[in-house]
């Protein structure tokens, strides 16, 4: 199960992507906003910290730029959040940083781009390799 949430900014590309996933089968719980003015750290905090706590394997954060919103993801502990512009980012975010939430800029990529971005995000596995799985525990170590 997937989570998807975004500000107002974000809000147009989210409901793009939503019907995206359902068209595709993927089940995705939107955790807001309804299109008002909000702030993105609200929305960022709520979704990771459900997948943080293993009530979603993935989530999908959408601001503006999505610069916002993946600086203030990255703030929860176990969240890898990546603001992924392009399909090689996406597809690198989760072969070699596990990425567990993809951040989008919805005045930035495209709707037809995004799609492409999230198919892969969603169907690309971590690597599991040895060199990786030791830089993401050093990311870990960082956390104050
Ligand atoms: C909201 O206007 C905008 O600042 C926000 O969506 C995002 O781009 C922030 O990084």
């Amino acid at each position: 199960m997937i989570a998807i949430a975004s500000d107002h900014g974000g809000y147009a590309l989210k409901e793009i992507l939503k019907e995206h996933l359902a068209a595709a089968g993927i089940p995705a719980d939107d955790l807001g906003c309804a299109g008002e003015q909000v702030d993105y750290p609200d929305y960022a905090a709520s979704l990771c910290r459900a997948v943080a706590a293993g009530k979603y394997d993935r989530g999908i954060l959408i601001c503006g730029t999505g610069i916002g919103i993946s600086i203030a993801a990255n703030k929860i502990h176990g969240i890898r959040a990546a603001l992924c512009g392009d399909c090689y980012s996406a597809e690198m975010a989760r072969q070699h940083n596990d990425a567990n939430v993809l951040c989008l800029g919805g005045r930035v990529v495209g709707s037809e781009l995004a799609k492409k971005i999230v198919d892969t995000f969603l169907t690309t596995g971590f690597s599991h390799g040895e060199n990786h799985i030791r830089r993401i525990a050093k990311i870990a170590a960082l956390e104050d």
